[in-house]
């Protein structure tokens, strides 16, 4: 079966051609960094509107890419949910117009799932059941996965998610936007130790997180070395260092008690922050120890991306899960909520 993936939840739009049996054919991004970082984070109408722009000449890119032509492909899956309403109706809108058009079935993929499962993207893919630690812009969720669609939520954020941490720390110290990957460059200059970050939420039972108070934190922390006049780069390295150290520690110890807990020794880590340095450093060297192994997507499937969409939707409609012709974006919408297939 061959499944054309959009994806059009936030700030990229991705579009993948992914074969049954052949695997990922061809994929395409364009990104909107450049649109937003103006405004110094996702504005959605522009969001939005330049969708519409990308989504059809991508559509036709990844084709022409895979030498497809439209009245090849088997079915569409499109990102129904989480995310922006305006940016999720216009792939909606597109994907199922197309569909009819072709007379194929469509399939609207839950964006999360979708981050879930593109570490099957690659050759060496887990094996059910796996941990899976989530950590996007948007979530960070440790969730216990039987199959595809069977997801029990183990633990969640009480605020902010670790990308979203990530992105206003780098906001706080004025490095610009998307924060994650201009924070981890930053703290490879940064000394380790100089500033000691608290871990939070893990002097207590539970697998739940809260990333706020390190926001908090860094703004004291920087507040403190302007008043001290030492308000220099070298000192925000220090304080990116601490911070990033933070993050992959405690994400680590909650992990470390997730797969304890269900006595599992596989971990599948994805979403935006799964492309960190150091949150791999730290749960790889956990999964060594416990003489289990991590699996993460490459790295530019970390990020959102049209291949997971694709690949997502590709399970649901070969078990024969296409919707009907109405559709409807979800903006929030439990992964726990899914079929099981
Ligand atoms: O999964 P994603 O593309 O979008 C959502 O579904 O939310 O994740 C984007 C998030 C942003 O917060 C971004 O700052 C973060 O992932 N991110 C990173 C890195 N690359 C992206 N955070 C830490 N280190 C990185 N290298
Ligand atoms: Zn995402």
């Amino acid at each position: 079966m061959l499944v054309l993936g959009i994806e059009s939840s936030c700030d990229e739009t991705g579009i993948a051609l992914y074969d049954s049996e052949k695997g990922l054919l061809a994929h395409q991004l364009h990104s909107q960094v450049e649109l937003h970082a103006l405004y110094g984070g996702v504005v959605p109408e522009l969001a939005s509107r330049d969708h519409i722009q990308r989504v059809i000449p991508l559509i036709r890119a990844t084709c022409k890419q895979a030498n497809i032509e439209l009245n090849q492909i088997d079915g569409i899956a499109y990102t129904k949910g989480p995310g922006l309403m305006g940016a999720l109706l216009t792939g909606s809108s597109v994907a199922r117009s197309l569909a009819f058009a072709l007379n194929i079935p469509a399939i609207g993929v839950h964006h999360m799932e979708g981050h879930l499962l593109a570490p099957m993207l690659e050759e060496k893919k887990p094996e059910f059941p796996f941990i899976c630690l989530l950590i996007s812009g948007g979530h960070s969720m440790i969730i216990r996965v039987d199959g595809i669609g069977q997801y029990k939520l183990l633990g969640d954020t009480l605020d902010d998610a670790a990308g979203e941490a990530f992105d206003k720390t780098a906001k706080l110290l004025d490095l610009g936007y998307p924060g994650g990957p201009k924070v981890s460059n930053l703290a490879l200059e940064g000394v380790t130790g100089r500033y000691k970050f608290p871990r939070p939420m893990t002097d207590r039972p539970g697998l739940d997180m809260s990333f706020s108070g390190l926001k908090t934190f860094t703004l004291n922390t920087w507040q403190k070395a302007v008043k001290e006049n030492d308000a220099t780069e070298q000192t925000k390295a220090d304080i990116c260092r601490a911070f990033e150290l933070a993050v992959a520690e405690t994400l680590t110890i909650k992990c470390k008690r997730a797969l304890e807990q269900e006595s599992i020794n596989t971990l599948v880590v994805s979403g935006g922050v799964s492309a960190n340095r150091e949150v791999r450093a730290k749960l790889d060297a956990l999964m060594a120890k416990r003489k289990g192994k991590a699996f993460y997507p490459r790295l530019e499937f970390c990020t959102d991306n049209g291949a997971m969409i694709a690949y997502a939707g590709t399970q649901r409609l070969l078990a024969g899960k296409a919707e009907e012709l109405s559709f409807a974006a979800k903006p929030r919408w439990s992964l726990e909520e899914l079929e099981a297939i």
